[in-house]
């Protein structure tokens, strides 16, 4: 018999998979394909004060080993999430979840965190200062360690719940970014978002994406997402969200050994919607195979 079970500054999931933000809506989409409550927890989609069309079409290029998405955080805005999206998720899933927020000015994610924060079902607050798909927002904020902490202290102030910021792997020293953060007052890291990417089309000669470029995710990003989490954990005491290119069980320890406590999948819930019910059942097996009993036992084991 195998425990699974993590806990993010003090929220206990039985297990750490995660979906992530923008791959897989508000939940209830995939409530109809399985139960959901078997995840440890999901981060729904990316969440602006205004409601945003998202980017021109075609937002997705197809890549060997992964995607490149440019969708430009479409969503109906914080109002009506909390008042139409947040209700009928509250049907299908009975476990806090993780309410992912992007922003284009520090007062609007501290405005969007302070109304979230109400929000009964919400469990934690992750703030993705690492979008690369806007301009004058998203990963602006994320590229400079005076900036993720700024916006960091901002929504702290006005928040109560623990506040994790998302950081872009766009960047040549991503442990300078973590350790702002967590000296602003982050209870946690979520990390890698995507790496930029771009295709042509060679019939066309010009770029696949309307918007030209995007951000790249799948498998190949996996050693990446990897390397980066490893980093991180040895610069800060806070607890890491891992995600990158996670597609099987073996992945999910692969991170956790890094130093992730919880992992989140994303790229593979658009290929397999099954993605993570098959790492979750399949995780048992695995931990039996390497001899893992207790799962939080082997967080950050490879930097002994
Ligand atoms: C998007 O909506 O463009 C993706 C969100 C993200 O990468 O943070």
């Amino acid at each position: 018999m195998v425990n699974t079970q993590v806990e993010l500054s003090g929220v206990t999931l039985s297990n750490p998979i995660i979906p992530a933000s923008g791959t897989f809506g508000f939940g209830y989409e995939f409530a109809e394909l399985y139960d959901i409550n078997m995840l440890g927890s999901f981060s729904f989609k990316g969440t602006t004060k205004e409601p945003r069309f998202g980017n021109p079409t075609p937002r997705i290029a197809e890549c060997t080993a992964g995607m490149i998405n440019s969708v430009g955080l479409q969503n109906p805005g914080v109002e009506k999430v909390i008042s139409e999206e947040l209700p009928k998720l509250s049907k299908c899933f009975h476990k806090p979840v993780i309410a992912n927020i992007s922003g284009f000015s520090v007062e609007e994610y501290a405005y969007c965190c302070e109304l979230i924060d109400k929000e009964e079902q919400v469990g934690i607050i992750e703030v993705n200062v690492s979008c690369p798909n806007v301009h004058n927002g998203g990963m602006s904020f994320g590229t400079s360690p005076e900036a993720a902490a700024e916006v960091t202290r901002a929504v702290k102030k006005v928040t109560t719940k623990p506040v994790y910021i998302k950081l872009s792997p766009n960047v040549t020293d991503i442990v300078s970014i973590a350790k702002a953060c967590e000296e602003a007052g982050a209870d946690g890291i979520s990390m890698i978002n995507t790496l930029m990417g771009m295709r042509i089309d060679l019939k066309t000669k010009r770029p696949v994406i309307a918007n030209k470029m995007g951000g790249f995710s799948g498998s190949a990003i996996f050693p990446v997402a990897v390397r980066m989490v490893y980093q991180v954990y040895d610069a800060v005491k806070i607890p890491i969200i891992g995600m990158g290119g996670v597609t099987t069980a073996e992945d999910v320890i692969e991170l956790m050994l890094a130093g992730a406590t919880a992992v989140q999948v994303g790229a593979a819930n658009l290929v397999n919607p099954f993605a993570c019910k098959d790492i979750i059942e399949d995780l048992p097996r695995v931990m039996e195979k390497y001899q893992i009993t207790n799962l939080k036992d082997i967080i950050g084991g490879a930097h002994k």
